[in-house]
């Protein structure tokens, strides 16, 4: 897990937290919300008063309302773990970390690598949860055999194209009636333009090759494939208006065009200081659309920014601002109930995230480190109470 997490920080700080810090400072600085000033004490969260109310598990907390997901990995679907517990108590839906995206699936052309989402897909029929698919199409994390040749050369669109069906076709033909929903495209559009003049990811292969039409392609593909499933566009910062506004743009595209695409997943790597506006009126805007709306990857790390300095304790500090942002967020989603069709937290507990640095624990999550309701989570249970 820590070895996967450094490889996607690796990969992500510039695309990701870059982007993250840019857009709170640039874009989404506009909270109504001030965060209380709080004295530093830490202590253990054990003390907290709250904890003696009886926690409800999560999936019965929102049983009107939407499933309620966590990102895994293999190894946590085993009943034998405190994370197999975890998921059976609290979940009623999973998605694969890493285990299905393109280069865990498919690291070389033609030789499939099914063990690990096998397992995930095997629990999860064993234990009632639904599975989300994440992901078919994307820039990262796929092998370079799908954009380029021997040569280095990119491929030509006819050579991409058949090969991405193929892997579409192949993937979802095999958890055809077990993964009810796929992120079919992940992080299409881009970031770094605040005026609306770049509109696509134009660095990513899929790009290069194709230009914005191998978005069209793959949904299309993933119809072919299986027609009962569930296709999302999901992408990051989705709820800065020059990142919503592109996703707004590509959706109503798609759907005038009659690609058929289900909903938009709004990843949700949110942060303590995440404008209510922000995330209520992209939930507007695509409600306007008609299309279901998933949080896909949400984690709410408990630093006001990358400048703060980390801490490996979960403080009071912390706890204040996870309680007041995650009952926000959790008030907003309640209230999108007839649009909101799903929401995963991007894990299960605050053992591990990808977020997590050396030094640095992001403790982005309702479950603690031993996957126990943390005080943040009864403020939670509180609004359904
Ligand atoms: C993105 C991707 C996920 C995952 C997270 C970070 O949001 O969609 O698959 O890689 O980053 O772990």
């Amino acid at each position: 897990m820590f070895k996967v997490n450094v490889t996607l920080m690796k990969k992500c700080r510039i695309n990701f937290w870059t982007i993250i810090i840019f857009s709170v400072y640039t874009f989404g600085c506009n909270s109504t919300e001030e965060i209380d000033p709080i004295i530093e004490d830490p202590k253990d969260q054990n003390d907290d008063k709250e904890e003696e109310v009886v926690a409800i598990p999560l999936k019965e907390l929102f049983k009107d309302y939407f499933p309620i997901g966590a990102a895994i990995t293999p190894q946590h679907a085993d009943l034998a773990t405190i994370h197999g517990e975890a998921l059976v108590k609290h979940f009623n839906s999973v998605t694969a970390e890493n285990v299905m995206k393109p280069e865990s699936l498919q690291r070389n052309k033609g030789v499939y690598t099914w063990e690990g989402a096998d397992r995930i897909v095997q629990f999860a029929k064993n234990n009632n949860l639904q599975v989300r698919g994440h992901t078919l199409t994307w820039h990262s994390q796929s092998p370079d055999w799908m954009f380029y040749d021997e040569n280095g050369e990119l491929l030509s669109r006819e050579v991409a194209s058949a090969q991405l069906e193929e892997h579409i076709t192949t993937v979802m033909s095999r958890y055809k009636g077990d993964v009810y929903a796929w992120d079919v495209v992940n992080e299409a559009m881009s970031d770094w333009d605040p005026n609306g003049e770049i509109i696509y990811r134009e660095d990513s292969p899929w790009y290069k090759i194709f230009g914005p039409s191998y978005i069209d392609s793959a949904f299309v593909f993933a119809h072919r494939a299986d027609p009962e499933a569930k296709l999302f566009y999901n992408d990051y910062n989705s709820i800065f208006s020059w990142k919503r506004n592109k996703i707004y743009d590509l959706v109503k595209r798609l759907k005038d065009n009659n690609i058929p695409i289900d909903g938009v997943g709004l990843q949700g790597h949110w942060m303590i200081e995440t404008s209510e506006q922000d995330i209520r009126t992209t939930l507007d805007l695509f409600r306007g659309l008609g299309v279901e709306i998933q949080i896909t990857e949400l984690d709410l790390p408990v630093y006001l920014s990358s400048n703060e300095e980390g801490s490996m304790v979960y403080t009071e500090t912390f706890s204040q601002r996870q309680k007041q942002t995650y009952s926000m967020i959790f008030q907003v989603l309640l209230d999108y109930k007839d649009v909101i069709t799903g929401v995963t937290f991007w894990g299960i507990g605050d053992d591990a995230s990808w977020l997590d640095q050396p030094g640095r624990k992001a403790f982005p999550f309702l479950l603690d480190e031993n996957l126990q309701p943390k005080p943040a989570y009864f403020e939670v249970q509180k609004l359904l109470n």
